[in-house]
Protein backbone atom coordinates (compact mmCIF):
# COMPACT_ATOMS: atom_id res chain seq x y z
CA UNK A 1 0.00 0.00 0.00
CA UNK A 2 1.11 3.48 -0.88
CA UNK A 3 0.42 6.32 1.53
CA UNK A 4 1.15 9.60 0.84
CA UNK A 5 0.96 12.18 4.06
CA UNK A 6 0.72 15.89 3.03
CA UNK A 7 1.79 17.98 6.53
CA UNK A 8 3.48 21.03 7.34
CA UNK A 9 5.54 18.58 10.21
CA UNK A 10 7.05 15.50 7.99
CA UNK A 11 9.53 15.21 10.87
CA UNK A 12 6.46 14.36 13.28
CA UNK A 13 6.22 11.33 11.59
CA UNK A 14 10.03 10.05 10.89
CA UNK A 15 10.52 8.29 14.22
CA UNK A 16 6.96 6.96 14.16
CA UNK A 17 7.68 5.41 10.70
CA UNK A 18 10.74 3.82 12.03
CA UNK A 19 9.61 1.79 14.93
CA UNK A 20 7.16 -1.04 15.95
CA UNK A 21 4.67 -2.68 13.65
CA UNK A 22 4.79 0.36 11.22
CA UNK A 23 8.51 0.44 10.97
CA UNK A 24 8.25 -3.10 10.21
CA UNK A 25 5.63 -2.47 7.32
CA UNK A 26 8.03 -0.14 6.20
CA UNK A 27 11.14 -2.19 6.44
CA UNK A 28 9.49 -5.22 4.58
CA UNK A 29 7.60 -3.22 1.93
CA UNK A 30 4.46 -3.65 2.85
CA UNK A 31 3.85 -0.16 2.78
CA UNK A 32 5.23 2.92 0.93
CA UNK A 33 5.12 6.34 2.70
CA UNK A 34 5.83 9.37 0.64
CA UNK A 35 5.97 13.10 3.12
CA UNK A 36 5.23 15.95 1.57
CA UNK A 37 5.45 19.65 2.79
CA UNK A 38 2.32 21.48 0.93
CA UNK A 39 4.59 24.48 2.24
CA UNK A 40 6.98 23.69 -1.09
CA UNK A 41 4.11 24.57 -3.18
CA UNK A 42 3.59 27.66 -1.77
CA UNK A 43 4.61 30.34 -3.65
CA UNK A 44 7.09 33.25 -2.85
CA UNK A 45 10.21 33.27 -0.32
CA UNK A 46 8.31 32.97 2.39
CA UNK A 47 6.42 30.16 1.07
CA UNK A 48 2.94 31.27 2.88
CA UNK A 49 0.61 28.62 3.61
CA UNK A 50 -2.02 30.32 5.42
CA UNK A 51 -3.75 33.90 5.36
CA UNK A 52 -6.71 35.52 7.62
CA UNK A 53 -10.10 34.56 6.98
CA UNK A 54 -12.37 36.77 5.14
CA UNK A 55 -14.79 37.69 7.09
CA UNK A 56 -12.94 38.43 10.10
CA UNK A 57 -12.39 36.02 13.58
CA UNK A 58 -9.47 34.59 15.13
CA UNK A 59 -6.80 32.43 13.75
CA UNK A 60 -5.63 31.49 10.10
CA UNK A 61 -7.16 29.60 7.49
CA UNK A 62 -5.32 27.29 5.02
CA UNK A 63 -4.91 28.60 1.43
CA UNK A 64 -6.34 26.46 -1.28
CA UNK A 65 -3.61 27.10 -3.79
CA UNK A 66 -0.36 24.93 -2.28
CA UNK A 67 -2.59 22.31 -0.76
CA UNK A 68 -4.52 21.53 -4.52
CA UNK A 69 -1.23 21.90 -6.61
CA UNK A 70 0.58 19.58 -3.75
CA UNK A 71 -2.34 17.11 -4.55
CA UNK A 72 -2.57 16.90 -8.25
CA UNK A 73 0.94 16.72 -8.23
CA UNK A 74 0.53 13.18 -6.33
CA UNK A 75 -1.63 12.43 -8.37
CA UNK A 76 0.15 13.53 -12.17
CA UNK A 77 3.24 11.29 -10.81
CA UNK A 78 1.37 8.16 -10.50
CA UNK A 79 1.33 5.97 -13.20
CA UNK A 80 -2.56 5.06 -12.84
CA UNK A 81 -3.99 8.67 -13.49
CA UNK A 82 -7.44 7.62 -12.54
CA UNK A 83 -7.55 10.48 -9.35
CA UNK A 84 -10.18 7.38 -7.95
CA UNK A 85 -8.20 5.01 -7.12
CA UNK A 86 -6.44 7.20 -4.16
CA UNK A 87 -8.35 7.33 -1.31
CA UNK A 88 -8.12 10.51 -0.27
CA UNK A 89 -8.09 11.48 3.10
CA UNK A 90 -9.09 15.13 5.10
CA UNK A 91 -8.24 15.10 8.77
CA UNK A 92 -10.82 17.37 10.53
CA UNK A 93 -12.70 16.98 13.50
CA UNK A 94 -15.56 17.94 11.35
CA UNK A 95 -15.38 14.59 9.68
CA UNK A 96 -17.13 11.26 10.08
CA UNK A 97 -15.92 9.32 13.37
CA UNK A 98 -13.26 6.70 12.54
CA UNK A 99 -13.28 3.44 13.88
CA UNK A 100 -12.22 -0.23 13.41
CA UNK A 101 -14.81 -0.46 10.20
CA UNK A 102 -13.63 2.28 8.37
CA UNK A 103 -10.40 0.98 9.44
CA UNK A 104 -10.50 -2.49 7.75
CA UNK A 105 -12.36 -0.56 4.44
CA UNK A 106 -8.85 1.71 4.62
CA UNK A 107 -6.74 -1.68 4.47
CA UNK A 108 -8.45 -2.65 1.29
CA UNK A 109 -7.46 0.21 -0.52
CA UNK A 110 -4.15 0.74 -2.99
CA UNK A 111 -3.37 4.11 -2.54
CA UNK A 112 -4.34 6.48 0.34
CA UNK A 113 -3.45 10.14 0.55
CA UNK A 114 -3.67 12.14 3.77
CA UNK A 115 -3.72 15.41 4.19
CA UNK A 116 -3.18 17.13 7.99
CA UNK A 117 -4.22 20.55 8.42
CA UNK A 118 -3.08 23.05 10.98
CA UNK A 119 -4.31 26.30 12.29
CA UNK A 120 -8.25 26.89 12.20
CA UNK A 121 -9.18 24.92 9.38
CA UNK A 122 -9.15 24.83 5.75
CA UNK A 123 -10.49 26.99 2.94
CA UNK A 124 -13.86 25.41 1.67
CA UNK A 125 -12.58 25.56 -1.50
CA UNK A 126 -10.27 23.01 -0.53
CA UNK A 127 -13.10 20.61 -0.07
CA UNK A 128 -15.39 21.75 -3.53
CA UNK A 129 -12.36 21.09 -5.83
CA UNK A 130 -11.00 17.10 -4.72
CA UNK A 131 -13.38 14.18 -3.37
CA UNK A 132 -12.31 13.60 0.43
CA UNK A 133 -13.53 11.44 2.90
CA UNK A 134 -12.98 13.63 5.80
CA UNK A 135 -12.32 11.69 8.93
CA UNK A 136 -12.60 12.46 12.08
CA UNK A 137 -10.43 10.54 15.53
CA UNK A 138 -12.90 11.65 17.83
CA UNK A 139 -14.76 14.53 19.79
CA UNK A 140 -11.70 16.84 20.73
CA UNK A 141 -9.77 19.32 19.33
CA UNK A 142 -5.83 18.50 18.38
CA UNK A 143 -3.60 21.26 17.05
CA UNK A 144 -3.51 19.28 13.80
CA UNK A 145 -3.88 16.36 12.07
CA UNK A 146 -0.62 14.56 12.36
CA UNK A 147 -1.15 12.11 15.11
CA UNK A 148 -4.65 11.93 14.05
CA UNK A 149 -3.04 10.68 10.96
CA UNK A 150 -0.41 8.64 12.90
CA UNK A 151 -3.97 6.68 14.52
CA UNK A 152 -5.09 6.12 11.26
CA UNK A 153 -2.17 5.00 9.75
CA UNK A 154 -1.11 2.60 12.70
CA UNK A 155 -4.77 0.93 13.13
CA UNK A 156 -4.65 0.16 8.83
CA UNK A 157 -1.09 -0.88 8.85
CA UNK A 158 -1.81 -3.71 11.54
CA UNK A 159 -4.83 -5.21 9.09
CA UNK A 160 -2.32 -5.79 6.26
CA UNK A 161 -1.85 -9.21 5.83
CA UNK A 162 1.62 -9.90 7.06
CA UNK A 163 2.13 -6.83 9.29
CA UNK A 164 1.91 -8.91 12.58
CA UNK A 165 3.34 -11.74 13.79
CA UNK A 166 0.00 -13.90 13.96
CA UNK A 167 -1.74 -13.60 11.01
CA UNK A 168 -4.69 -14.14 13.51
CA UNK A 169 -3.74 -11.84 16.05
CA UNK A 170 -5.98 -8.95 15.11
CA UNK A 171 -8.82 -11.26 14.68
CA UNK A 172 -9.23 -10.80 18.70
CA UNK A 173 -8.54 -7.10 18.80
CA UNK A 174 -11.20 -5.32 20.58
CA UNK A 175 -13.92 -3.90 18.79
CA UNK A 176 -13.52 -6.62 15.97
CA UNK A 177 -16.78 -8.24 16.54
CA UNK A 178 -18.03 -4.65 18.77
CA UNK A 179 -16.70 -6.51 22.13
CA UNK A 180 -14.19 -5.01 23.79
CA UNK A 181 -11.53 -7.44 24.66
CA UNK A 182 -11.49 -10.39 27.65
CA UNK A 183 -8.80 -9.83 30.35
CA UNK A 184 -5.06 -11.50 29.61
CA UNK A 185 -2.68 -12.95 32.02
CA UNK A 186 0.72 -14.34 31.92
CA UNK A 187 3.16 -15.09 34.81
CA UNK A 188 3.90 -15.24 37.14
CA UNK A 189 0.77 -17.09 38.67
CA UNK A 190 0.56 -15.14 41.46
CA UNK A 191 0.98 -11.73 41.52
CA UNK A 192 0.23 -9.44 45.51
CA UNK A 193 -1.69 -12.48 46.35
CA UNK A 194 -3.89 -12.33 43.05
CA UNK A 195 -3.89 -15.52 41.34
CA UNK A 196 -4.74 -16.23 37.44
CA UNK A 197 -8.03 -17.14 37.08
CA UNK A 198 -8.31 -21.13 37.73
CA UNK A 199 -9.81 -21.94 34.21
CA UNK A 200 -6.84 -20.20 32.01
CA UNK A 201 -4.41 -23.03 33.79
CA UNK A 202 -6.85 -25.75 33.14
CA UNK A 203 -5.98 -26.37 29.67
CA UNK A 204 -9.58 -26.75 28.68
CA UNK A 205 -9.84 -24.92 25.51
CA UNK A 206 -13.56 -25.23 24.95
CA UNK A 207 -13.65 -23.59 28.58
CA UNK A 208 -11.70 -21.24 28.25
CA UNK A 209 -13.06 -20.03 25.11
CA UNK A 210 -16.17 -19.84 26.93
CA UNK A 211 -15.09 -18.03 29.93
CA UNK A 212 -13.34 -15.28 27.16
CA UNK A 213 -16.35 -14.95 25.51
CA UNK A 214 -18.35 -14.37 28.92
CA UNK A 215 -15.95 -11.88 30.47
CA UNK A 216 -16.09 -9.94 26.59
CA UNK A 217 -19.29 -9.65 26.46
CA UNK A 218 -19.43 -8.27 30.17
CA UNK A 219 -16.81 -6.03 30.11
CA UNK A 220 -18.66 -4.23 26.98
CA UNK A 221 -21.88 -4.40 28.76
CA UNK A 222 -20.24 -2.25 31.86
CA UNK A 223 -17.81 -0.18 30.10
CA UNK A 224 -19.66 0.40 26.37
CA UNK A 225 -23.15 -0.53 25.87
CA UNK A 226 -23.34 1.51 22.54
CA UNK A 227 -20.51 -0.52 21.21
CA UNK A 228 -23.00 -3.92 21.94
CA UNK A 229 -26.29 -1.94 19.31
CA UNK A 230 -23.89 -1.56 16.41
CA UNK A 231 -24.58 -5.61 16.73
CL1 LIG B 1 -8.58 14.46 12.32
N1 LIG B 1 -7.86 16.78 13.35
C1 LIG B 1 -7.86 17.70 14.31
N2 LIG B 1 -7.19 18.83 14.12
N3 LIG B 1 -8.48 17.55 15.47
C2 LIG B 1 -9.13 16.41 15.64
C3 LIG B 1 -9.18 15.39 14.68
C4 LIG B 1 -8.53 15.62 13.51
N4 LIG B 1 -9.93 14.38 15.14
C5 LIG B 1 -10.29 14.75 16.36
N5 LIG B 1 -9.83 15.97 16.67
Amino acid sequence: MKIHILTLFPSLFEPFLRESIVGNAVTRGLIDVRLVNFRDFAPGPHRVVDDRPFGGGPGMVLKPEPIVDAVEDVLAKRSDKNARSVKLILLTPQGQPFDQQRAVSLADEEELLLLCGRYEGFDERIREVLPWDEVSIGDYVLSGGEVAAMCLVESVVRLIPGALGHEDSAWDDSFSHNRLEFPQYTRPRTFRDRSVPEILLSGDHKKIEEWRAEMSLRRTERRRPDLKQKD
